[in-house]
């Protein structure tokens, strides 16, 4: 079954412990937590000391996206923070294998992703170590942007090169997915999909769960 990881960049953070129980109640996978370093992605969000906080609350997987330059710099804090998977970018580090190795050390599951605007054949070297691929479907950045359909392809090589290589890692697909786009992921072969804006517009969360599985 589809995985779902809402983005708590939307959500109400003066309820977060309510919105944390809606979220567990409601039967998603993930919760994506996005770090921004007003460095690699033009806003600035929440860090470790949410994620301590957050990570009291529930034993949901807590999916941390590093948006943030140079992510070897943080990557214990953020493993020791709560973090079970470990997401940086390919562009934020001129040592993408050595921090995924650094990842692994800690224990936690290591993901890799990519902007837009980069080569999926970027993390070809890496694909066999990870156990996540991030595709964005937005530039990073803010939530609320509209889905860039060209992405899809990335999922589709990825799918069709997980299987050829018989590979195991998960797809997850990250940026203006609703019900509509969840759609082409899906076909496409992803496993994962994060939803920020469209998931936490509705009032009841299993709606948009099950809406995003195609249920
Ligand atoms: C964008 C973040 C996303 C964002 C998605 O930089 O990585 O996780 O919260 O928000 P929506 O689903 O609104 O595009
Ligand atoms: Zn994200």
């Amino acid at each position: 079954m589809m995985k779902i990881a809402p983005s708590l960049l939307s959500c109400d953070f003066t309820e977060l412990r309510q919105e944390v129980r809606r979220l567990e109640a409601a039967g998603v996978d993930y919760l994506h937590f996005d770090v921004m370093d007003g460095r690699f992605v033009p806003n600035i969000s929440f860090g470790l000391p949410i994620l301590e906080q957050l990570r009291e609350m529930t034993n949901l997987t807590i999916d941390s996206h590093l948006m943030i330059e140079e992510p070897e710099r943080y990557i214990e804090a953020f493993a020791e923070a709560g973090s079970d998977i470990i997401t940086v970018h390919v562009e934020a580090t001129r040592h993408l294998h050595r921090v995924i190795q650094q990842i692994k050390q800690t224990g936690k599951k290591a993901g890799v992703t990519l902007n837009p605007g980069t080569c999926i054949e970027q993390l070809m070297p890496v694909l066999q170590d990870v156990d996540l691929v991030l595709v964005m479907t937005v530039n990073p950045g803010f939530g609320g942007q509209s889905f860039i359909g060209s992405m899809v392809d990335k999922i589709q090589f990825l799918a069709d090169y997980r299987m050829q290589h018989q590979l195991n890692f998960e797809i997850e697909v990250d940026g203006g997915v609703n019900e509509h786009t969840a759609q082409l992921c899906r076909k496409a072969g992803a496993d994962v999909l994060v939803a920020g804006s469209y998931f936490f517009k509705h009032e009841d969360y299993k709606t948009p769960t099950s809406m995003l599985r195609g249920e």
